[in-house]
């Protein structure tokens, strides 16, 4: 694979093992970002994982040269700051934060110039922002859904002349939602989606949604939400054709709320399916997909079901597995396309921090580095 040879020199300075467990040294990362809602949740999965080791810790020039715990405030359990508090914060820049995998947590604004700055200099990025995701030659990346996407890495390669490369993980609201589309298109083929959320706050980053706009209210508006979840999720659920992905072909509708949740996105969906299949037959397509491969940090199972007639709810479900399964309940007929369901997943894990992480580890499986 081009890919491959492309990236030799990297491979013999920074030896990658496979099968998984095996490796002699744990590969090096920088993590963009890393004062922000994703990022510190990068920070706090990277801190202690089995295949990466932090080397840098990049933010804005407001934060370069400070000390990470005098940058911001820590806002998660676990230990602070990852144990590396007094770790200082270096310019987002390949000369300053080089490392073969790159965790980009940027806006989108700088990921536009940073991310390809990275991947030129030779680190494979994995990205939370919007800035590549619909490029034809960026991977839009779920391992569970559509691992051979990860093919588009090599066209990427090839035709901008990058030794690395950038591989992009979906909208958190349309992670949850392909997810959960994935079994029912193997198993019945989608024909029609459409899906009301009900958004977490720290989707929004971090103030995010002023408490006096939020506190008792649902704001019917998230900025460029529906749009990218309309447009993301036909790429997803696409197939991998020669060098090109061919969008799935199925109409989606999205409608997109903010609501006083802190984390957790809620989704209703209704779907059209081929050959009308019964609540019973979801189901069991639900139940018995059983996506590969498992990578270090595949939850054990990635869809939960739920039997009782008031679940799934954010604050009783969303941590289940560290944030990384989906949550399915109230399975039943609708009378406009068919099928209609709620969906809950962890905003800022399986659709942020955790998705970059299953990606990159699933590339370092493929021997991509
Ligand atoms: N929150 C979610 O649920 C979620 C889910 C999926 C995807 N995403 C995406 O993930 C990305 C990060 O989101 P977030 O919620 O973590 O945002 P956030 O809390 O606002 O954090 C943004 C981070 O980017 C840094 N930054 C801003 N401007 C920069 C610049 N010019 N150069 C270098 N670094 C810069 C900030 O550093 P300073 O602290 O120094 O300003 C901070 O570390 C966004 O693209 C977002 O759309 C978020």
């Amino acid at each position: 694979m081009a890919g491959r040879e492309a990236n030799a020199e990297t491979r013999a300075r920074f030896p990658i093992p496979t099968p998984f467990g095996a490796f002699m040294t744990r590969i090096p990362v920088t993590i963009l970002g890393a004062t922000g809602v994703v990022g510190q949740r990068f920070v706090r999965r990277l801190a202690d994982h089995p295949l990466f080791e932090i080397r840098h810790l990049a933010a804005s020039e407001r934060s370069t040269g400070k000390r990470y715990q005098a940058a911001c405030a820590w806002r998660l359990g676990g230990d602070p700051y990852g144990n590396l508090g007094n770790r200082v914060l270096v310019a987002g820049h390949p000369d300053t934060a080089f490392a073969p995998i790159v965790f980009s947590a940027l806006d989108t604004e700088p990921a536009k110039v940073l991310e390809p700055a990275f991947a030129k200099a030779g680190a494979l990025v994995f990205s939370n922002a919007s800035a590549f995701r619909m490029a034809e030659d960026v991977p839009l990346l779920i391992p569970e859904v559509n691992p051979d996407h990860l093919g588009l890495l090599t066209v990427q390669r090839t035709k901008r002349g990058w030794k690395g490369g950038i591989v992009c993980n979906p909208n958190c609201t349309g992670t949850m939602l392909a997810l959960a589309l994935a079994p029912l298109h193997k198993a019945f083929g989608v024909e029609a989606v459409f899906m009301a959320s009900l958004q977490a706050v720290s989707g929004a980053g971090y103030p995010g949604v002023p408490s006096l706009d939020i506190l008792g209210n649902v704001v019917p508006f998230i900025r460029n939400e529906e749009p990218k979840v309309e447009e993301e999720l036909p790429k997803l659920l696409g197939a991998f054709r020669k060098d090109a992905i061919q969008p799935a072909a199925f109409g989606i509708s999205a409608l997109c709320h903010r609501v006083p949740v802190i984390e957790g996105h809620t989704e209703a969906v209704s779907v059209r399916l081929k050959g009308n299949p019964s609540p019973d037959a979801v189901r069991e397509a639900f139940a018995t997909w059983k996506p590969e491969p498992r990578l270090p940090s595949s939850p054990e199972a990635i869809i939960r079901l739920h039997a009782e007639e008031d679940r799934p709810q954010p604050r009783l479900d969303v941590d289940a597995d560290g944030g990384l399964s989906i949550h399915i309940g109230r399975i039943r007929p609708c009378p406009l396309l068919g099928i209609k369901f709620t969906l809950l997943g962890h905003n800022t894990e399986r659709g942020a921090a955790a998705a970059s992480l299953l990606n990159a580890e699933l590339a370092v499986a493929e021997g991509l580095l």
